[in-house]
């Protein structure tokens, strides 16, 4: 049976999941799963600051060439992330960061300059800025900062580091699809929808002001705890759309959570509920690329962070493949999702 990116690919939409390069080299079964189920990866750690440049000007991309080894093998592209991020920095970028603007903006245009003049024969596609709206009162992990996320780049640039990050990106590689990811925008929460307010607020800002920008990602790390309306984010999508702007969903993958059934049947329908719910919606408004944060619940990091950690320690269930690579109720609700079924 075809794997979800052929089933996608019928409906011009490109499916794909996050991959670690170094489980190609691991396990037999996560290389055929990708070739089975991905036209597209992207790196869920190899193409990040603390990974890509340790240390000032000697750059490390060893992971992040051999993703892209394997994609021009299995014919897949590959998309980036995340050039700028407040995670992941090493104590050298902090120390750079806090010692002036002029020495900041040097690391930032060495660092964009270099990574996208190596990867611009396979990537088109970066998110350029990840996670740069703060999170409201009333979301999981609030701030108590303005509507931009108080990170060592806005406390060494101020709110300009979004447009000059969005600008080097531009000017290293001009035809680059420059995305700006985000999280926590999906759901029908009160908090949400501030995060979706301050998101818009600050797209429209940079569109009005043709700074460059293409596209808006939806990380999608979904909460069965939290009420999903699909009306109100297909006009989110739409507003985002209004502006120019793709969409695309990045990282998507479902978070169980409050009342956990017992059964694993019970679990995997409630998944496979809310991602048919989520995949349906984006699709039917216009979204053509959609991605998973891994392809199976062995190797995710809701396995591994504490912070999403089910009461009873129970392993998430959030991704379309089970710990032995089986297809799961997830794995059918995509695909009919995919489709547009
Ligand atoms: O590979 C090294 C290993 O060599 C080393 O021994 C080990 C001990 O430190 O670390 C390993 O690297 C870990 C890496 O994942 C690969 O597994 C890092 O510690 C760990 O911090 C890293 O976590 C990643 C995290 O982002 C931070 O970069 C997660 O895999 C990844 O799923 C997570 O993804 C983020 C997105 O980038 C942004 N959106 C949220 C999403 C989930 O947090």
């Amino acid at each position: 049976q075809s794997g979800l990116g052929e089933l996608a690919r019928a409906n011009g939409v490109t499916f794909g999941a996050a991959m670690q390069s170094g489980l190609l080299r691991q396990d037999a079964g996560y290389a055929a799963a990708f070739a089975r189920e991905a036209a597209i990866v992207v790196p869920e750690y190899e193409g990040k600051w603390g990974v890509l440049q340790p240390q000032e000007g000697r750059f490390n991309s060893a992971g992040l060439d051999a993703m892209m080894a394997w994609g021009r093998r299995a014919g897949r592209p590959v998309r980036g992330h995340a050039l700028i991020w407040h995670q992941d920095l090493p104590d050298w970028t902090k120390q750079a960061l806090a010692e002036s603007p002029e020495r900041a903006r040097a690391v930032m245009a060495a660092h964009i300059g270099t990574i996208l003049e190596h990867t611009q024969q396979q990537i088109r596609d970066w998110d350029v800025v990840n996670e740069v709206v703060a999170d409201p009162p009333g979301s999981d992990t609030p701030q108590a900062s303005g509507e931009l996320r108080d990170t060592p780049w806005l406390r060494a640039l101020g709110p300009t580091y979004i447009e000059t990050a969005l600008k080097l990106a531009r000017e290293a590689d001009p035809t680059l699809r420059l995305t700006l990811n985000e999280y926590g925008i999906e759901e029908d929460t009160p908090a949400a929808a501030e995060k979706r307010r301050r998101l818009l607020a600050l797209v429209r800002d940079l569109v009005s002001r043709k700074v460059p920008l293409d596209a808006v990602g939806l990380q999608a790390h979904l909460q069965i705890a939290k009420p999903f309306t699909p009306s109100v984010l297909s006009g989110f999508i739409k507003e985002l759309q209004a502006l120019g702007l793709a969409v695309l969903v990045t990282e998507m993958d479902i978070r169980e959570g409050g009342e956990v059934p017992q059964e694993i049947a019970a679990r995997d329908a409630l998944v496979a509920e809310r991602a048919y719910a989520f995949a349906s919606t984006a699709v039917e408004a216009g979204v053509r690329t959609v991605l998973t944060w891994g392809l199976s619940d062995r190797y995710s990091w809701l396995a591994t962070d504490p912070a999403v950690a089910l009461p009873d320690k129970r392993p998430h269930r959030g991704l379309p493949l089970d710990a032995d690579w089986q297809r799961k109720p997830m794995w059918d609700a995509l695909a009919r999702a995919l489709t547009g079924r």
